[in-house]
């Protein structure tokens, strides 16, 4: 590409950004739609995100993405935050605005989108969830936003899925997640489930493990969805496959929070087709 005068910058913000996958997937987007845009990493120290906010500012920055351990910490330094961000109490996308930036979380729009795209539903499914941390809260306002019938939210500690359960049954007003111990799995009312996997157990490169290992538990899956995407196949993955489950990873996730943050600063519509393009870049970059 061409840098030049008009050049607009975008990128992301974290500690670290080294081992990143989004330049991947912008700086592919940009190509494709011909804009004259570059996607670049700024690693910012730990206690500085305000101040690289205001700074990204100033310089004209059109969007960023903003990574671990940032997005709830940005939050004060935005004009303004949108619903579901709002709700989740974290941002992973900064979109430029009059005086400031707005915030988004497209990780959870990215994890439906990647759902969808794989013909998985979430209205009226009852869901298994894995996790009680950042990641598993989001995916339970996730499953309250698109109408689950019930999250069985389960995790080790007991009080942390006792909590989540609260704040999002509370704010969505309805009595939707119902917390319980990894080892009360046996209680699970009969039939089969949509499991979505959002703990780091399995994460490379712990990757001999999953969260829960009995065979019993995997027979109540017809779906398992892992959040992580290396290993390209989690012990997770494996167990639920052995039960003739259908798993998936979370790279398609990564790819769609990207795409819906490049649809926020650009105001366009990336088509399933450019998004499978940009899907083959990633896995090849991934190494899956
Ligand atoms: P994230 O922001 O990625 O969700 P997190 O907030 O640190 O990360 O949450 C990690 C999740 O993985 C939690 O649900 C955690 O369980 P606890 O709440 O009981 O800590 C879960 N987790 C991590 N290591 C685990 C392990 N060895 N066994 C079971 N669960 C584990």
């Amino acid at each position: 590409m061409v840098i030049d005068g008009h050049t607009r910058t975008c990128g992301l913000i974290g500690n670290p950004v080294a081992h990143t996958l989004s330049p991947l997937i912008h700086n592919a987007l940009a190509e494709k739609f011909s804009h004259n845009l570059v996607y670049v990493p700024f690693p910012v120290e730990k206690g500085q995100a305000l101040t690289a906010v205001k700074g990204a500012y100033e310089l004209n920055i059109l969007g960023l993405n903003v990574t671990v351990p940032f997005k709830s910490e940005v939050l004060p330094g935005l004009v303004e935050t949108d619903e579901l961000a709002e709700q989740i109490g974290a941002v992973n996308t900064l979109v430029r605005t009059r005086g400031g930036f707005k915030g988004y979380n497209t990780d959870m729009p990215g994890l439906y989108r990647a759902m969808v795209s794989e013909g998985i539903a979430l209205a009226g499914e009852e869901v298994i969830l894995l996790g009680a941390g950042g990641a598993a809260r989001a995916v339970a306002f996730l499953c309250a936003a698109k109408g689950a019938s019930r999250v069985y939210l389960l995790n080790r500690s007991v009080e942390k899925a006792n909590a989540v359960a609260e704040e999002v049954n509370e704010k969505s007003r309805k009595k939707l997640v119902f917390p319980m111990a990894l080892s009360d799995y046996p209680e699970l009312p009969d039939g089969k489930f949509l499991a979505i996997q959002a703990t780091s157990v399995g994460l490379y490169p712990d990757t001999e493990h999953a969260v829960i290992e009995e065979e019993a538990f995997y027979r109540k899956i017809h779906t398992g969805y892992d959040l992580i995407y290396k290993p390209s196949e989690t012990k997770f993955m494996k167990l639920v496959k052995e039960q003739r489950g259908k798993a998936y990873h979370g790279l398609k996730m990564l790819l769609y929070q990207g795409i819906i943050a490049y649809e926020l600063w650009n105001e366009v519509k990336v088509s399933e087709e450019t998004a499978q393009e940009v899907y083959e870049l990633l896995k090849e970059k991934a190494g899956i």
